[in-house]
């Protein structure tokens, strides 16, 4: 168990739910190692940071590659001593049906979101058995848990992620003092969307029900002190679940048309790699553009997903 006065390493600390999680460990005076590709928004971050109370590292590395992120965990026990913590957040993605991304851009949004985290969880393990203990939280999705056109590498990446997450688990059953949690969020109001790489001429767009960033970073900030195997951020999230699992072949009729409308913008963009491949620093911030209006004006798109299948269920209980 960490407590205040702790030292966390943070991955994706310049935008979205890693830099709302930052500034609420700032708030209680943490040591905060930021960690992203993109140093100028990371020192725009620090900055914010140090405001609030905290000391803070930037470092620059990408957790795809080894070596630049065992280099940030060397640098930052050298600077604040053992770490306390390590919350996972980076990712990236690249919308498109699976044939029309390039394999580059589907390669790499893999590489950073899945083994990415797996480099990040070994330097976090190797870290903690050295200081004697430690809190990991990584970040999921509800897409680790269900599948949506158009978003192959995530669901792919996440999939594996929140395995690679549970297996970890298990095995720290044997290392006691070292603990690992995994927060799953449905849609969250951040820059994702509009980072992503797409190859649909849309943008993507968080399907409602909609959260702030920061009631994520709550729940990473209390996983951090009470670690859980699973927390789930989304008020409709274990529907759509149940909704994925028990009726797969009413989920499969209905996600298309749901996502067209509830998960895709309208206007038309150009196709590109977005972040996938280096940082777009111009549009990291904490929030996206889906903020309360959105999640008043929207309908419960989820809700209705997972509620529609479960009638289908209750009529039919044998169809799946
Ligand atoms: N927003 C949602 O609706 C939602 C829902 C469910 C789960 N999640 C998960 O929540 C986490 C945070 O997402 P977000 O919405 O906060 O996204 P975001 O605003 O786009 O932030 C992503 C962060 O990851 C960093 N990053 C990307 N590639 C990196 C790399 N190779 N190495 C190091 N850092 C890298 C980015 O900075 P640089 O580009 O400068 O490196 C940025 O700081 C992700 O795991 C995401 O899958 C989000």
């Amino acid at each position: 168990m960490t407590s205040p006065g702790r030292t966390v390493l943070i991955t994706g600390a310049s935008s979205g739910i890693g830099r709302a999680t930052a500034l609420q460990l700032a708030e209680e005076g943490a040591d905060l190692v930021l960690l992203a590709r993109s140093r100028e928004t990371l020192d725009a971050v620090s900055e914010e940071c140090e405001a609030l109370g905290a000391r803070t590292l930037v470092t620059v590395a990408d957790v795809g590659e080894p070596e630049s992120l065992a280099a940030a965990f060397r640098d930052a026990e050298e600077e604040f001593g053992p770490l306390d913590g390590v919350v996972h957040s980076a990712a990236v993605l690249a919308y498109g049906r699976f044939e029309d991304v390039p394999a580059e851009v589907f390669d790499a949004a893999i590489h950073t979101t899945l083994t990415g985290t797996a480099n990040v969880a070994r330097e976090s393990l190797q870290s903690f058995a050295t200081s004697g203990g430690g809190s990991l939280v990584v970040i999921g999705s509800l897409l680790g848990k269900i599948s949506t056109p158009f978003m192959s590498s995530y669901v792919t990446a996440k999939w594996g992620v929140h395995g690679l997450v549970r297996t970890l688990q298990i095995e720290a059953r044997s290392t006691p003092g070292i603990d690992i949690s995994l927060v799953w969020p449905g849609g969250v109001d951040t820059p994702v969307y509009l980072q992503a790489g797409t190859y649909l001429e849309r943008h993507g767009r968080p399907p409602p029900p909609v959260d702030p960033p920061e009631k994520v970073a709550r729940a990473v900030v209390r996983a951090l002190d009470r670690p859980q195997r699973e927390v789930s951020v989304g008020l409709a999230n274990h529907l759509v679940v149940t909704g994925f699992r028990a009726v797969p072949a009413v989920f499969d009729a209905i996600v298309t048309p749901l996502m067209r409308v509830g998960g895709l913008s309208r206007e038309e963009v150009e196709n590109s790699p977005g972040n996938v491949l280096s940082p777009v620093t111009e549009g990291e911030a904490v929030h996206g553009r889906w903020g309360r209006h959105w999640m008043r004006g929207a309908t419960l798109a989820g809700a209705a997903l997972g509620a529609g299948a479960g009638i289908v269920r209750t009529v039919n209980p044998r169809r799946s």
